[in-house]
């Protein structure tokens, strides 16, 4: 096979589906915008949801992009192989434009053709829904491929649980799809051996999905107004298996990374085994994703709740398995500004936030240096007293205090104890462990309670009072205030922006005042597509950062606010009701949070 690197295939799946009449554009921010379903973007198809339900995209009807995409569901899971809590999905759109004949033919094109991947056919394999109550066998993608030349006995059909995707949270667009493998030079095992069964003979590359159903809060698939195409293909793993590499580590993705990691802990990853191989890849993966996130346009920074929890987690997770390997003590920026120069090219936002990225990893690990500190003056207490009392275990109660307060990891406690001769109730605090992340977990359901579909009036009209807190903050605190971050639930709108100290009881009612203002003037909201220059030249706010997205909306409230943005919008102001700010907080050094509400309809 062909070696590619990673440049090129992103360059070649753009350059292919460009050809064919699909606008390139920019990867989303990994933070949804607007959309309470998850906390970060798990697929390509995350951000144009709005798009695939039937809102008109200023791009048009095909489009093709590299998406970032962060899933942190596997986190344990990190340090084998495959996992990776980072990836970028490479994808190509038809909204309401071509269906199955086009994707399948411009898939085997792109898989096959000299030009492009040139893989040779025989080591080609293919799934496609085998049919169920809800949905038929999927013949026409079958017939399809079998068009193409492919073999009878390379095509296999099966269940939802395999060939079905989305929606992304409970509702919302979905459909059968029809996935693409590549043949491993391994036998089968088995006379049932499929792309189903994890054997590692088959291995995924990439994946069309025909959105052709929206799965509504009682279980039902309707059929779409439109007829959608939605495709993924993981760079990272496609990559790999094109260069016959073992992992992605081997990757040209990872090999600078790994480098770097190897120079601070003078240790050589290829002849890591075990405990060693695994924090190896642990620092690796970890790093990339938590730069990323910090590196990403909505300026998160590590903190105990949503996306901030999560870097954090990633941070301490990267300091921990790093000290392990032997990598010294506030390496972290080293290993950051490898992954920055990586992606400098690629995400050119990832380079203009470098400080950013790099304050915050020196600030957590000192945070963190001093909860270990912390956690080991804890551990000495908790030690006293057990000997004081004759006992030789910890008991599970005082190790998850350890953790929960104290953030101090459980395996630490575990070593430390042995220092001391003294054991850990690990089932003990692996109880609490699980009571503690099912009571997290019930939380977390919460989220997916009313997904964009149903609650999309609540969140359009949420959408439009966020543009008047913005417009309003402007006059009422500065100019130069700018949205660092916007999260919109059914029942609240969150708005971070940058400011240097807390907003006074005084100027948060007079914000409040003017957005009612502007809610009881009842000012039509206008939508216009227009170039990002003339946006500009318009004074419109919003972010600014389409490299290839050339046509942008943008939402017009009379003379209030006019700010670059997707969408969707009341048609009125007046729709708002009323509009009350519930809370205003610290979000992060220089950014400040305001929660608020609006009225019933
Ligand atoms: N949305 C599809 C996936 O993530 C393409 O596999």
């Amino acid at each position: 096979m062909t070696q590619i690197t990673s440049a090129q295939l992103r360059a070649k799946f753009l350059q292919f589906f460009n050809d064919k009449g699909h606008a390139v554009i920019p990867s989303a921010s990994v933070i949804p915008e607007n959309d309470p379903t998850v906390l970060f973007t798990t697929a390509g198809m995350h951000p144009l949801v709005p798009y695939l339900l039937g809102a008109k995209h200023p791009m048009g009807t095909r489009l093709t992009d590299v998406q970032k995409c962060i899933r942190t569901g596997d986190i344990d899971e990190v340090g084998d192989a495959s996992h990776l809590t980072y990836f970028e999905m490479l994808g190509n759109w038809s909204l309401g434009d071509y269906f199955k004949k086009e994707a399948i033919s411009w898939s085997w094109e792109f898989l096959t053709s000299k030009q492009y991947l040139g893989l040779d056919p025989d080591r080609l394999a293919f799934s496609v829904f085998a049919g169920d109550e809800n949905a038929p066998r999927d013949m026409e993608s079958y017939n399809l491929w079998r068009q193409m030349g492919v073999k009878e006995d390379h095509i296999f059909f099966l269940p939802k649980e395999n060939n079905w995707w989305g929606p992304a949270g409970v509702t919302g667009p979905c459909g059968p799809d029809t996935e693409m493998f590549i043949i491993r030079d391994q036998a089968p095992c088995g006379p049932d051996c499929s792309p189903a069964c994890d054997c590692g003979r088959y291995l995924e590359i990439w994946n069309d999905v025909f959105m052709q159903y929206n799965k509504t809060a009682d279980g039902k698939f309707e059929p779409l107004k439109q007829q959608n195409v939605d495709t993924g293909m993981g760079l990272e793993r496609t990559i790999c298996v094109l260069n016959g590499c073992k992992t992605v580590y081997e990757t040209d993705l990872f090999v600078d990374i790994i480098a770097k990691i190897e120079s601070l802990c003078g240790k050589q990853y290829a002849q890591a085994q075990g405990e060693d191989l695994r924090a190896f890849r642990i620092v690796a993966d970890h790093m990339r994703t938590a730069t990323m996130i910090m590196g990403d346009r909505r300026g998160i920074s590590p903190s105990n709740v949503d996306q901030g929890y999560v870097l954090r987690r990633l941070i301490r997770r990267a300091i921990r398995f790093g000290n392990q390997l032997g990598v010294p003590e506030n390496s972290l920026c080293e290993i950051a500004r490898v992954i920055i120069a990586q992606y400098a090219d690629v995400y050119p936002e990832i380079k203009e936030n470098e400080a950013f990225i790099l304050e915050q990893l020196a600030l957590e690990e000192g945070r963190f240096q001093r909860t270990v500190k912390q956690g080991i003056r804890e551990f000495g207490k908790v030690l006293e007293r057990m000997k004081a009392q004759g006992v030789s275990q910890m008991d599970g109660v005082s190790a998850f205090r350890l953790y929960d307060t104290f953030g101090f990891p459980v395996e630490m406690t575990a070593e430390l104890a042995k220092e001391h001769g003294i054991s850990v109730d690990m089932d003990g605090f692996a109880q609490r462990f699980k009571h503690h992340q099912e009571l997290s977990h019930a939380g977390a359901e919460q989220r997916f309670k009313g997904g964009l579909a149903d609650s999309s009036e609540q969140t359009a009209r949420l959408h439009t009072a966020t543009h008047l807190l913005l417009a309003s903050l402007k006059k009422v605190l500065s100019p130069d205030i700018q949205q660092k971050g916007s999260n919109i639930t059914a029942e609240r709108l969150r708005f971070d922006f940058n400011f240097p100290r807390k907003v006074t009881k005084e100027e948060l009612a007079q914000v409040e005042e003017l957005v009612n203002q502007a809610i009881a003037a009842a000012i039509p909201v206008t939508v216009e597509e227009m170039s990002v220059d003339e946006a500009r030249e318009q004074g419109a706010t919003g972010v600014f950062a389409s490299r290839y997205g050339e046509i942008v909306k943008v939402y017009t409230i009379g003379d209030v606010s006019k700010e670059i943005c997707g969408g969707p919008h009341a048609g009125n102001t007046a729709e708002l009701v009323s509009f009350k700010i519930q809370k205003e907080e610290s979000s992060s050094s220089g950014v400040r949070r305001i929660k608020a509400v609006i009225g019933a309809k």
